[in-house]
């Protein structure tokens, strides 16, 4: 429903029975843990929210946060979501996940999550897409879309700079705010102005001192004014601290409820005039038009289980990312088989915490297994326990198995204790069993197979190497079983690509300096570097790249162009290549875009994805993909400007099958049409006049002067030569203006202040 009609039937309910103030303050609190107030007099219903984000975790006692939720599909967590790069089958999960909120009675799904990882550490990124805010906008708007399409709301989540658990209810976020709108504001800014979620969620954290629950700045001056965001803004649950000071910063709803306190204290602020009663009202109509939104969507009408866990089992096995492959996968008639490692009988298929659902059914890798292969064939040692212990009896059992098999599939999934909503994991390794394990099976065995089931990446440094071929099947979901068979097998080729950077080592990742923060506060130091636009400045080798997967077939690029080589910022310019399915079997590509800026005032990445397009081909099949690169893949925030700029100049197109695989390149030369104020002021120095386009022309007498003013004394034995002319004026090209005019105050008709006040004028 548009905006505007929501807003005229509020406007129209309010007029004809207005609300009380008690009504209003009462609406902005939630009734209880899962549901708004109702006002019957108005006959506006409560709205009911569920957790989210990767299934439904609807509680079968709406009146306590902990009961036992109600069985609903479990999808694959957004590492795996993400790792499909695919926008269509996000499209898929929305409409299933609105299906079943329809069927369990639920108004508004607590998610996506969409905030960057930062950092592997950081203990809930299995619910997290991405490094990269381009491609987590694009996959949380797709399904915010699809979900709301259907009549059933969304949470954008957390809203912002949530990157980590430690301190989780307070630490401030020391962030820049060019770093905070191109990395950590990015993907929401994408999901609000293109998907108009219902709600977004307010983080728990503090950015720069301020809890976003208090932060005006976030939540009316960013979100709502400058974002255009028309919903309601609810809190984390108990991210409130002050309810009159946050509701004044814009947050409109706080959760969980009851909580009479709280809106006492609403209409003790009104009534004492501490709270402009206006404020209160913006909050109410933004409830209120997600109560109405509501109310259009009749609940109750089943869902379709096997339909869902099909589905399930699709975007887990686009997920699936084939890290390495000697040539041992597919499996062809491998004979006999050890499975090796508990997560065979008991995979991981979704993380800790308040996102964790219960499950319709769950499929295991061994059945599945001895489904395909025939019982007889397969062998199973459990490898490792539940506990965290070394156990040198099952690594025995283990490599006695793979010894004596053709094929050894050994299955690791991180313990849920290690990796859990609440706090980080200490360390990227896989525990000490793990490791012992796979490097006592490879030992014996070298066709072995290493499949992962982790939400966020692991360093495999001690036995990558002797490992055939590792296969990253993440928190998979409860279906996933069969998707990760099917790769095995060749019964389906892999095309999952990583949506975050492997690295070699902990010490090698952007923030471990600043991570996880002291003294209340965590400063990213790294500044927008996160992820590969890190690694890339610093040159790093990474165990494996961003946007990496391997495939059973092999793919070409040919043929890139553009549709101009010189144009405007506004109008864009289309990039094409054709692809082709250079193998023998039919497989899909993701044809990944980055735009790399030649020069720019200020520091930017070396490159940074811009477009991607999954593609499927046959053998032999080629496609063109076509892309439209507009202003926001070229822009870049100014600080100083406070908004996204454009510079004239020249930008090379990137487009390769990872972020360090890139296959073609174009340049072209774009030309800004925005007509920035200068930034020149008394402070500027002399390289900032000369490099502003204005101030080059009014500086430019100036600065002739003072070249030859520099022009040196003739060298002698004594006195080696010094620098003359141009040379010598580099030393003051990065003093101030008004400072140089102050060495030769004696010769100048004004004071250099008036002098600078008057070059100032100039440049206006
Ligand atoms: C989590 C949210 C979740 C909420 C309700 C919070 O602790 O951070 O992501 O939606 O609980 O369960």
């Amino acid at each position: 429903m548009a905006v505007f009609e929501i807003d005229a039937i509020v406007d129209q309910a309010c007029a004809a029975k207005p609300m009380t103030l008690e009504e209003k303050a009462a609406l902005c609190t939630g009734a209880g843990p899962w549901q708004t107030a109702a006002v019957e007099r108005l006959g506006v219903g409560p709205v009911t929210m569920c957790d989210g984000p990767h299934g439904l975790r609807r509680l079968d006692d709406l009146s306590t946060m902990t009961a036992p939720s109600l069985p609903a599909t479990c999808f694959p967590t957004a590492s795996c979501q993400a790792a499909t790069w695919n926008t269509s089958l996000m499209e898929q999960l929305g409409e299933a996940l609105a299906e079943e909120a329809i069927a369990l009675g639920v108004d508004v799904i607590l998610g996506p999550g969409t905030n960057m990882k930062r950092t592997p550490l950081c203990g809930r990124n299995f619910e997290y897409f991405s490094e990269d805010p381009y491609l987590s906008g694009a996959l949380a708007s797709a399904y915010v879309q699809a979900v709301q399409r259907a009549g059933v709301g969304t949470s954008l989540k957390h809203f912002a700079a949530n990157n980590q658990e430690y301190q989780r209810f307070n630490i401030s976020v020391d962030v820049d705010e060019r770093t905070l709108r191109e990395i950590y504001l990015a993907a929401f800014e994408r999901v609000v102005k293109e998907a108009h979620p219902w709600t977004v969620m307010c983080a728990y954290n503090r950015i720069n001192s301020t809890h976003c629950s208090n932060h005006r700045q976030l939540l009316t001056q960013i979100l709502k004014d400058e974002w255009g965001f028309n919903g309601a803004v609810i809190s984390d649950w108990g991210a409130v601290h002050d309810r009159v000071t946050a509701l004044q910063a814009g947050l409109d709803l706080e959760m969980p409820g009851p909580k009479p306190h709280r809106v006492d204290a609403v209409v003790a602020a009104v009534r004492d005039g501490t709270l402009d009663e206006g404020a209160l009202d913006e909050s109410v109509r933004r409830i209120l038009g997600v109560a109405h939104q509501a109310a259009q969507t009749p609940k109750g009408h089943p869902f379709d289980e096997g339909a869902h866990h099909a589905l399930a089992r699709r975007i887990a096995a686009e997920g699936i990312v084939l890290l390495k492959n000697d040539g041992l996968l597919p499996l062809q008639s491998p004979g006999r088989i050890a499975v090796i490692g508990r997560a065979a009988i008991e995979p991981r298929i979704q993380g800790a915490g308040s996102s964790h659902v219960n499950p319709t059914r769950v499929d295991n890798c061994l059945d599945s297994i001895q489904r395909l292969a025939g019982e007889a064939r397969v062998t199973y040692a459990e490898g490792y326990s539940s506990e965290l212990d070394i156990d040198q009896a099952l690594i025995d059992e283990a490599v006695a198995l793979a010894q004596a098999a053709r094929v050894a599939l050994l299955f690791v999934a991180l313990p849920p204790v290690i990796e859990s909503e609440g706090y980080d994991r200490p360390d990227l390794n896989l525990t000490a069993q793990q490791v012992a394990l796979i490097k006592a099976v490879t030992a014996v065995q070298p066709r072995t197979v290493v499949i992962l089931n982790t939400g966020s990446a692991v360093v495999m440094d001690q036995w990558v190497d002797g490992a055939a071929a590792v296969l990253e099947a993440w928190l998979m979901g409860q279906a996933g079983a069969g998707a990760v068979v099917d790769a095995l097998f060749g019964r389906l080729n892999p095309s999952g690509r990583l949506a975050e950077t492997f690295p070699r080592k902990l010490t090698d990742t952007p923030a471990y300096l600043n991570f996880p923060g002291e003294n209340g506060v965590v400063r990213y130091g790294e500044g927008p570097f996160i992820g590969y636009r890190y690694y890339d400045a610093r040159e790093m080798p990474v165990l494996f790249p961003f946007g990496h997967g391997l495939s059973y077939t092999t793919f070409a690029y040919d043929r890139a162009r553009v549709s101009a080589r010189r144009f405007k910022d506004v109008e864009g310019v289309a990039l094409s290549v054709d692809v082709t399915n250079t193998g023998d079997m039919a497989g899909q590509e993701v044809v990944q875009v980055y735009v790399h800026d030649r020069e720019a005032s200020l520091m930017r990445p070396v490159k940074e994805l811009k477009a991607f397009a999954k593609v499927h081909l046959e053998p032999g099949e080629t496609t063109t993909v076509t892309f439209h690169l507009g202003f926001r893949a070229f822009a870049f925030y100014h600080p100083a400007h406070q908004r996204w700029i454009t510079e004239d100049g020249q930008f090379d197109l990137l487009i390769g099958g990872s972020a360090a695989d890139i296959r073609c390149t174009e340049s072209v030369t774009l030309e800004s049409t925005l007509d920035l104020p200068s930034l020149l002021n008394e402070e500027s120095t002399l390289r900032e006049w000369l490099a502003d386009p204005q101030g080059k022309s009014v500086i430019q007498p100036l600065f002739e002067q003072i070249v030859a003013h520099l022009g040196g004394a003739p060298a002698n034995r004594e006195h080696p030569p010094e620098p003359t002319g141009m040379d010598a004026a580099r030393s003051v090209l990065d003093m101030p203006v008004l400072s140089i005019l102050r060495f030769r105050e004696d010769a100048l008709p004004a004071t250099p202040e008036d002098m600078v006040a008057w070059l100032l004028e100039e440049v206006q």
